[in-house]
């Protein structure tokens, strides 16, 4: 793997980083089919070296011949060994992505961008609201909550699909309102007649769920839209702007700083982000991409 090294103003090469626009070659181990057009893949270094990398944070994936694209993970943060993408097949490259078999080279650039900090939410409740493959990026944010449960009060995910056959992680949802303590509620846009649950936006979850807003951190994931609506529900139920988080997923390229593909204002989504505060995007959401 390449290395660039960085100067002293003597001229001394002081110490070697990797070249974040690189790519390390990952092996596919395992895939697994999570609806009719997402899937998950687990990767692990060729090299052995493990991977660390902070829930919220995103990597460019590399399809060789084909391009690149940015792609949360997904996967156990307590895993550094192997990670997982979650992605679903929109275009040329997460088409070839998603149907790379195990034992196929793929480039891995990052992790990149900030964390969710779940941390911060210790000793009050914690509100996960993810519409669509937005629940991705917030699983090892809800994998470490679970890791860490006894630090954290109520922790409540509002989950919205767009049908149920597109809901994400099912066996994964089952565990974690069974088993772990968590309160998971399930929306989707348009139920069929098999289907028992909501129907409803994911907003409209958050006007009924149980929690302290004044102790809570909320965690906020899906199509823009729908993270204003949650984000506004949320504040207007007392969560403080400042302990809303959001993940904004626009364009992107180099993935750290360099492009300006991802420039909002003043921001580089790729490196300012891509999770921050409501209170630092609230004036900012409407602008459209530049
Ligand atoms: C920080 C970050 C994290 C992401 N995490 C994930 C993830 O975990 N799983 C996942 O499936 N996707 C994720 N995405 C979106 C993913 O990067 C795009 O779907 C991908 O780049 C599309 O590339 P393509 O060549 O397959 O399709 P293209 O041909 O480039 O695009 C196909 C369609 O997807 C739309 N599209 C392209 N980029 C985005 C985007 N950023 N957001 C929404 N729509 C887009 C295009 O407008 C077009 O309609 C993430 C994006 C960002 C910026
Ligand atoms: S993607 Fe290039 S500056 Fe953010």
């Amino acid at each position: 793997m390449g290395s660039i090294a960085d100067f002293q103003p003597g001229g001394a090469a002081t110490l070697t980083r990797p070249d974040p626009m690189l790519p390390r070659p990952f092996r596919v181990h395992r895939v697994h089919q999570d609806t009719r057009d997402t899937y998950t893949l687990e990767l692990e270094p060729t090299d052995g070296a493990p991977l660390a990398w902070l829930p919220g944070q995103f990597t460019m994936l590399h399809a060789f011949g084909v391009g690149e694209a940015p792609i949360s993970i997904s996967g156990d943060p307590s895993r550094p060994d192997r990670i997982e993408h979650t992605i679903r097949n929109v275009g040329s490259v997460t088409a070839a992505l998603v149907t790379a078999g195990p034992g196929t080279v793929l480039g891995v650039r990052g992790p990149f961008g900030t964390g969710w900090d779940v941390g911060t939410g210790r000793g009050g409740d914690v509100v996960v609201v993810a519409g669509g493959i937005g629940l991705a990026p917030l699983r090892p944010a809800i994998l470490e909550l679970i890791a860490h449960r006894a630090d954290y009060d109520r922790v409540v995910l509002l989950y919205g699909a767009r049908t149920p056959e597109d809901i994400l992680f099912t066996d994964d949802l089952r565990a974690w309102a069974e088993r772990d303590g968590i309160i998971v509620e399930v929306t989707v846009d348009n139920g069929q007649h098999a289907w028992r649950g909501r129907v409803g936006f994911v907003t409209q979850l958050v006007t009924r769920a149980g929690f302290d807003a004044v102790r809570a951190l909320g965690l906020i994931c899906g199509p823009e839209v729908m993270m204003r609506y949650a984000a506004q529900a949320l504040s207007d139920r007392g969560v403080r702007p400042e302990r809303l988080r959001l993940s904004m997923e626009r364009n992107m390229k180099c993935g750290v700083g360099l492009c300006g593909h991802c420039q909002l204002r003043e921001l580089f989504l790729c490196v300012d982000g891509p999770v921050l505060g409501y209170d630092q995007l609230a004036p900012l959401m409407s602008r459209a991409e530049l």
